[in-house]
């Protein structure tokens, strides 16, 4: 690893601080009526750190559709709310089975397994309702919000992440011909990046051309950051990753690299890269921080 900061690193940076401090405003003033354990397990995952790349393309895109970042943490802490959740499943035994998390034991080792599974419950749960009230006390309007609630929600639910894991758990020995190890990544990842960065410009209320770029440039991104998954997942070490790397072979995952090999991953994260970046490149002639964060996406090494 070089000590240079990369675009991943800069933009998670500008946004970091305000976003961890709502975060843990949030899990500091959590209802009094939700059981103390389930609580604290909620919290134990949602305020372990992480990249939080989905929070700040949120920010950065209401940012650059020109409303205030601050306006939007509620649907930021929602998304985040939900990846979280999704990874508290992802570690249970029931699917992979993985101990190490963010650099800690996962939610199950501390929690057991039933809390682990109501706390991703909760959380998924408890975002939308977070997301709507949270917009509209900011001001936003009843009908942007709604419309980044339905956009959360379609990238979360059956079409989304959650049958993008139903495929994934369901890939071992699969083809590895077609686009199934596409479908895989395009719905358990690249469903909630893409709705990170649309759900911001819903919110900045862009145009429809706007929508458009950012909508192509938030699927091409998350195809590139599971690809890189993937890829790290045999190149990465338990300590760059904070989580257990060559899961995925011993457990006969479908995934870039099982079905295209090492090289032939690189090349389609690469391609999946230009591709983002080609996607902004209308909106921002001149360059842009996301446009750099697409071309070192495919090639990231945390
Ligand atoms: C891991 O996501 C799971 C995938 C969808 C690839 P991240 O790599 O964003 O995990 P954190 O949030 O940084 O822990
Ligand atoms: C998980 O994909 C995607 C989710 C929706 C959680 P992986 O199983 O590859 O994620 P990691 O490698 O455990 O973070
Ligand atoms: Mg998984
Ligand atoms: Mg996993
Ligand atoms: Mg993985």
């Amino acid at each position: 690893m070089n000590d240079t900061p990369d675009a991943l690193f800069i933009l998670s940076s500008a946004y970091s601080k305000r976003f961890e401090a709502y975060l843990s405003k949030l899990c500091g003033s959590m209802p009094e009526k939700i059981p103390a354990r389930l609580a604290e397990a909620m919290s134990y995952s949602l305020t372990a750190g992480g990249k939080r790349l989905r929070p700040a393309l949120c920010m950065a895109v209401s940012e650059r559709c020109g409303i205030s970042p601050e306006l939007v943490l509620p649907m930021a802490a929602a998304i985040e709310m939900i990846h979280t959740a999704s990874l508290i499943h992802d570690d249970l035994p029931c699917m992979d089975d993985d101990g190490l998390r963010r650099g800690r034991p996962s939610n199950h080792v501390v929690f057991g397994e039933g809390m682990a599974v109501l706390a991703g419950d909760a959380l998924m749960i408890w975002s939308f309702g977070h997301a709507l009230s949270g917009l509209l006390s900011n001001g936003l309007t009843a009908h942007s919000a709604a419309l980044a609630a339905a956009c959360l929600s379609e990238a979360s639910g059956p079409a989304g992440m959650c049958g993008g894991q139903a495929l994934d758990i369901d890939s071992a020995g699969g083809d590895p011909g077609g686009d199934f190890v596409w479908r895989i990544a395009e719905t358990k990842t690249a469903a909630l990046i893409r709705a990170s960065v649309l759900s911001g410009a819903i919110l900045g209320g862009a145009d429809e051309r706007a929508v458009s770029c950012y909508d192509s440039y938030g699927t091409h991104l998350g195809l590139a950051f599971q690809i890189a998954d993937d890829i790290l997942d045999v190149t990465g070490s338990a300590q760059d990753l904070g989580k257990t790397p060559n899961k995925d072979s011993a457990q006969e995952k479908m995934t870039y690299v099982s079905s295209y090999g090492l090289d032939g991953a690189r090349r389609f994260a690469e391609r999946e890269s230009l591709m983002a970046a080609e996607s902004l490149s209308p909106l921002f002639p001149e360059g842009d921080l996301l446009i750099d964060l697409a071309v070192s996406l495919g090639g990231r090494s945390r």
